[in-house]
Formats: structure tokens, C-alpha cells, sequence
């Protein structure tokens, strides 16, 4: 299975590579990453195979694990650093951040103390609540479901059941430990995504947000520039026919070494690179901003997990140029919507105080698409173009000038409520 994927994105990508850029791109970041490894710091070898915790206790904060369990029996891994530098006090307020696609929580902390967002929240007062959905590294578990044993049903969720269910149990989880009504939600990419299929249909959950700070907001994708996304949108039910003959559940399974495990394809260097760095063929690669040192790193704790139906759902909003639920396709969306088309996220019941960071260079978060958003919003309160023009998607989760150009913004909006 996992070599019929990598064959998939292989081709894929290899159309990509020809057409585009990317294999110039990425020969540039030169990550085989074990090799890269070994010519790092010891340090930074021993980051690469710790946990979140782990790492987070590493650098000296305090850090504590809180597990819930979603109503449909996801078990959920969230990491909590309840204070900084500064010390703990009792007046602490809540911020719960969410990853995005293929991420986790590691990526609020890998570029370390003084740079990376979930250190510099903590150190700026705020007790930090670092979430992780369904399917990746820390939620990889259900109650009555292995991923690999009962991968049919395990995998069967796009982000629109984790808007649903896994975002409101963790934050609901966090309100009641903390004993506050309302907190903060910063969410990068489908974790903004995800904060309006919550908000929109679950509309009493508007009222538990000091502030929704969304970074890269994703919901009208109409304009993505990402080839590698391009070239599976082209081909969306092909793709889609061809993941259900195959059974293919779990997008791009993280066996450890994907380019090992990934078969004779990913074997050839041009493609092992390819096929590795799906983050980075993706999202694209933004040189002033990525630290080089740290790619090997990160590329050892991503992806770190997502199902496949998440990517076609991703895919179908690129089509359509819509934000609406998953399409079954027309007979099934009668039974399931009774209606032909799936129905849209009404964008106008988010009534929660909602603020955009966005930029020009961002392939999957168009500066059009993201307009689009601000314009039906129910309670738009800001939104931020990055005054950097090369600032890409990743960016702000491992930007060298991240602090600068968006965390001391956010810290400022969030001393406004
Ligand atoms: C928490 O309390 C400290 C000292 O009592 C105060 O300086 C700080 O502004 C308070 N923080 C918040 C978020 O209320
Ligand atoms: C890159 O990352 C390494 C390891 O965390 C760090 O020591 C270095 O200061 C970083 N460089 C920049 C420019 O941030």
C-alpha cells in the first residue's frame, strides 16, 4: 500500500518536477536527511527523535501531556506548557494552537526557545495548549480502531470531522482545566480551516474565543499556486478512483523512512528527495527564511499524518472554489445533504472575533482567496498582509524572522481582548 502511494506521488511529482522548478528546489535544500543529520550538532540529532514533551522539557519549560478522547473515539495527544521564562502565575491566560496538515505540535516548538511560537507564547504570559488531530504522530489511536489493521474505517475523516469534533473536545478540555470561559485559538493553515467548520456549524462555540487568530487561513482555495496540489486537482476524480481501488486510506504513511520503505521509485536519488520532502512540494521553499540547519530536523517529525479523504477534500475545494462539506458526488449527496451539491460553510455564523495573517508568496493561502474569506466573515476584526514579500506558508511555523514579522503582531492583538 504504502508503495502504490509513493508510486502515486512519485509520478506525480515527477510531472511537477518537469514542469516546475521543484527538483532545482529541492536539490538546493539537499536533504538526504540522514546523512544531513549526522553532520549536525549532537543536540539537534537527539531533537530529531524526541517526542514534544520531550524536547519541550529538553529546553528547560515545563511541560505536561493531556489526553482526551473525541465522541467518535479518537484518543488525543495535546502538549501543554503552562508558563515561561517568566514564571507560573495564576492569572495565566489559555491559548490553544493548532497545526496544520501533515504537522503537529513539534512544529510550535522545533526552532527552539526565543523563536518558535509555543516559547514565545509562554514567555509572553499565556498558558500554551498545543493540540493535535486525529491521525497524526500523538492521535494516531482509537478506541476500538487500529490505523494499520482496520485502516478503512480508522482513516475514514476528512478535516470537516475534526472542525466537528476533535477541535471543540480539546478545547473544551482546555476551558475546563483552566477553569477559563473564553480563549485564545491561533490556528495555522487546515487549523484554521478546521476553527471555521467549527465555528460556522457549531455556532455556540463563537462565544469561547477571546480571539481566533488565523495564520494562512485556509477556506477558498480557488487560487492555490502549488503545482504538486495543481496537479492532483487536474486529475481530482482520477486521483480519487484510483485511491479507492487501491485502498489507500492514510496519506502519505510515515513508515518511519518513507524513502526507504517507499520501494524501488523513491530508491533513485532524484526521486527519494521527491519523495521525502512532501512538505516542501507542497508549500514550497523560501531560502532567506528556512534555517537550514533545522530542514533535516523538521523532515524527521514530518508529516507526521493525515488521511487521504483530508487531501481530496483539500483537492475538491480547489475545483469547486467553494468552502463547503466533503462531495459524495451527486446521487449521494441527495441521500446525504438531500441536495445535489454538498452545503457551504456559512462563513457569516462566524461571530467569534476572528484576525488574518496572510502573504503575497503563500501557494496554498492566495492573498484573492483569503479576501474572499475576510469578506464574508461574521466578525472580521483584522487582517495583516506580511510585510515580507517572499514570506511563504511554512513560514510561520519555522520562519528565521517569524518573531518579528508575525508573533510580536499576534502578541499585540492579543493584548487587545
Ligand atoms: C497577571 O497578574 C500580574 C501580577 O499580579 C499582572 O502584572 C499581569 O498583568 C496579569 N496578567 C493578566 C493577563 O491579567
Ligand atoms: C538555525 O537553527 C539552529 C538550531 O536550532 C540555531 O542554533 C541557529 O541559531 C538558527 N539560525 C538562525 C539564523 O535562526
Amino acid at each position: 500500500m504504502d508503495l502504490t502511494m509513493n508510486l502515486l506521488l512519485a509520478i506525480a511529482t515527477f510531472v511537477v518536477a518537469v514542469m516546475g522548478d521543484i527538483t532545482h528546489v529541492l536539490d538546493e535544500i539537499n536533504v538526504e536527511r540522514k546523512t544531513e543529520l549526522k553532520k549536525l550538532p549532537e543536540s539537534l540529532q537527539e531533537d530529531a527523535k524526541l517526542s514534544t514533551s520531550e524536547m519541550i522539557k529538553k529546553y528547560g519549560y515545563p511541560c505536561e501531556d493531556h489526553t482526551v478522547v473525541s465522541k467518535d473515539g479518537y484518543v488525543l495527544k495535546m502538549h501543554r506548557i503552562p508558563y515561561g521564562r517568566s514564571g507560573p502565575s495564576n492569572n495565566r491566560s489559555a491559548v490553544y494552537v493548532q497545526h496544520g496538515f501533515l504537522c503537529s505540535s513539534v512544529d510550535w516548538i522545533i526552532s527552539g526557545p526565543g523563536k518558535a511560537l509555543g516559547y514565545y507564547l509562554a514567555d509572553a504570559g499565556y498558558d500554551v495548549w498545543l493540540g493535535n488531530v486525529r491521525g497524526n504522530t500523538y492521535s494516531r489511536k482509537h478506541t476500538k480502531w487500529d490505523p494499520k489493521k482496520d485502516a478503512k474505517q480508522f482513516w475514514d475523516f476528512s478535516w470537516h470531522e475534526i472542525g466537528m469534533d476533535d477541535i471543540p473536545t480539546m478545547v473544551d478540555y482546555v476551558r475546563k482545566q483552566t477553569g477559563q470561559d473564553k480563549i485564545f485559538y491561533i490556528g495555522h493553515s487546515q487549523g484554521t480551516t478546521v476553527s471555521y467548520v467549527m465555528l460556522s456549524q457549531k455556532t455556540e462555540y463563537n462565544s469561547k474565543f477571546r480571539a481566533v487568530i488565523s495564520l494562512a487561513p485556509i477556506a477558498y482555495m480557488g487560487r492555490v499556486t502549488s503545482p504538486f496540489l495543481k496537479t492532483f486537482s487536474l486529475f481530482e476524480h482520477y486521483t480519487e478512483w484510483i485511491v479507492n481501488m487501491l485502498n489507500i486510506y492514510e496519506f502519505l504513511p510515515r513508515t518511519g523512512n518513507v524513502a526507504a520503505a517507499g520501494g524501488w521509485l523513491c530508491k533513485h536519488s532524484m526521486f527519494q528527495k521527491l519523495c521525502a520532502e512532501s512538505l516542501f512540494t507542497l508549500c514550497g521553499y523560501n531560502r532567506e527564511q528556512m534555517n537550514i540547519t533545522l530542514v533535516p530536523v523538521i523532515m524527521s517529525h514530518t508529516p507526521a499524518g493525515a488521511s487521504i479523504k483530508q487531501f481530496l477534500h483539500f483537492v475538491q475545494e480547489i475545483n469547486s472554489e467553494k468552502f463547503r462539506q466533503w462531495d459524495y458526488g451527486i446521487v449521494y449527496n441527495r441521500v446525504k445533504y438531500k441536495r445535489w451539491s454538498p452545503p457551504d460553510y456559512e462563513l457569516e455564523n462566524v461571530k467569534a472575533p476572528v484576525y488574518l495573517y496572510y502573504t503575497h508568496n503563500d501557494w496554498l493561502a492566495h492573498v484573492e482567496d483569503v479576501e474572499k474569506l475576510a469578506s464574508e466573515l461574521g466578525n472580521l476584526k483584522g487582517k495583516f498582509l506580511c510585510s515580507d514579500k517572499n514570506f511563504n506558508h511554512i513560514d510561520y511555523m519555522y520562519g528565521i524572522d517569524a518573531p518579528t514579522l508575525v508573533y510580536n503582531d499576534i502578541l499585540e492583538t492579543m493584548k487587545k481582548h
